[in-house]
């Protein structure tokens, strides 16, 4: 990527960030606190810190965004329709028995999480790494064609994902949103950057 290109996707994704809600500003409190203050080796450690979220405020069909590593993380709480839509539309996706090393081995499954309910995703475009944006709604209430069944729709190139962040065949974006590494501490609270693996 050109560094002018990455540096446009890399303002796309911060506007994003910025309007994603209270989540965005407790975590990227949490993950840079003071940083000015720090010196360098305290200053890389926390870049590259784990990063908590609480999801208890979530509703169901809610999404949530964290900043880790610079990156947008989307938390999405997934309604049983939702769920639904992972087994009946696999034939239109690329990969969808996540074969590419795109998410750890612990999210190598359909609905791509720990627990199926939520999806923890890079919000990153595989292909030139904008932002793609809710589309949640099934059939055409966002603009999307009258069999879509709610997923993500990135705008830069018209790349489209599952509710799993799984891209469809044919697509600019040649591989699945990629899954961090994370593990939850609670119903609620889930750690971004870390597993029982060790940290990423
Ligand atoms: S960056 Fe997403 S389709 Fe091009």
């Amino acid at each position: 990527m050109s560094d002018t290109r990455s540096d446009l996707a890399s303002q796309r994704r911060k506007l994003l960030i910025a309007s994603s809600g209270a989540g965005v500003v407790a975590a990227a409190a949490t993950a840079v606190p003071f940083v000015a203050s720090l010196t360098p080796s305290e200053r890389a450690r926390a870049a590259g810190a784990p990063v908590e979220a609480d999801v208890s405020g979530l509703s169901p069909g809610e999404m949530m965004t964290v900043e880790w590593r610079g990156k947008p993380v989307w938390i999405l709480r997934r309604t049983s329709d939702m769920l639904e839509t992972l087994e009946t539309n696999e034939q239109k996706l690329a990969d969808p028995a996540s074969e590419e090393p795109q998410q750890p081995d612990y999210t190598a499954n359909r609905h791509r999480s720990i627990n199926p309910e939520y999806l923890v995703v890079i919000g990153i475009c595989t292909h030139l790494g904008c932002s793609p944006s809710e589309k949640f709604a099934e059939g055409t209430v966002e603009g999307m064609p009258a069999d879509w069944p709610g997923g993500f729709l990135c705008p830069c190139h018209g790349s489209i994902f599952d509710l799993a962040g799984r891209v469809y065949l044919s697509q600019p974006a040649p591989t699945n949103l990629e899954i961090p590494p994370h593990k939850w501490l609670s119903a609620s609270q889930v750690l971004i950057g870390e597993d029982d693996q060790g940290t990423a």
